[in-house]
C-alpha cells in the first residue's frame, strides 16, 4: 500500500501520479490535500510518514512545489527516509542504497512525464540488502 500526500503546489502532479497508479492497479491511500487551495505541507508530510512508521503503508509519495519542504518535514519522523528525486537514476539508487521509504518530488521542478518514470523506478526497485548499506542506514537511525 502506497501512502500519498501533497500540498496545493503538488496537487496538479499528484493527480497524474494517481492516474498512473490506477492504470497500473497499484493500491494507495490518499491522505490529501485534495485541491489547489493553499495548505501547509508539513501536515501532509506527517500523515504519510506516520502511515509508514505505523505499518499501515509500505512506502509513500509526497509532492509539494519544490519537494523540499515536504521531504524535510517527513524526515523529522523517526524511521522515515524520504528522498527528493528529480531524476530516474537517483530514484533507483535511493531504493538500492538508502532503502528510502518515501519518494518526494517537486511539481514546479519536473514535468509529469519524468515524474512518472521516477515513480516507476522508485516503486519497482528493491533494496540491495548489501551489508554496507544496512550498516549505513542503521547509523542514520542512531
Ligand atoms: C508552497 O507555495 C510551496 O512553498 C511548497 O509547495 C513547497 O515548495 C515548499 O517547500
Amino acid at each position: 500500500m502506497i501512502a500519498l500526500g501533497c500540498d496545493h503546489g503538488g496537487y496538479p502532479l499528484m493527480k497524474e501520479v494517481i492516474a498512473y497508479l490506477d492504470a497500473q492497479g497499484i493500491p494507495y491511500e490518499n491522505f490529501g490535500t485534495y485541491s489547489e487551495e493553499s495548505v501547509d505541507y508539513p501536515v501532509y508530510a506527517k500523515k504519510v510518514a506516520h502511515a509508514i512508521v505505523d505499518g499501515k503503508c509500505d512506502k509513500g509519495i509526497l509532492i509539494c512545489g519544490t519537494g523540499i519542504g515536504i521531504s524535510i518535514a517527513a524526515n523529522k519522523v523517526k524511521g522515515i527516509r524520504a528522498a527528493l528525486c528529480g531524476d530516474v537514476f537517483s530514484a533507483k539508487a535511493t531504493r538500492e542504497h538508502n532503502d528510502a521509504n518515501i519518494l518526494a518530488m517537486g511539481a514546479r521542478v519536473i514535468g509529469p512525464g519524468l515524474a512518472l518514470e521516477i515513480v516507476k523506478a522508485f516503486l519497482e526497485t528493491p533494496f540491495s540488502n548489501d551489508e554496507r548499506h544496512i550498516r549505513r542506514i542503521s547509523q542514520i537511525e542512531d
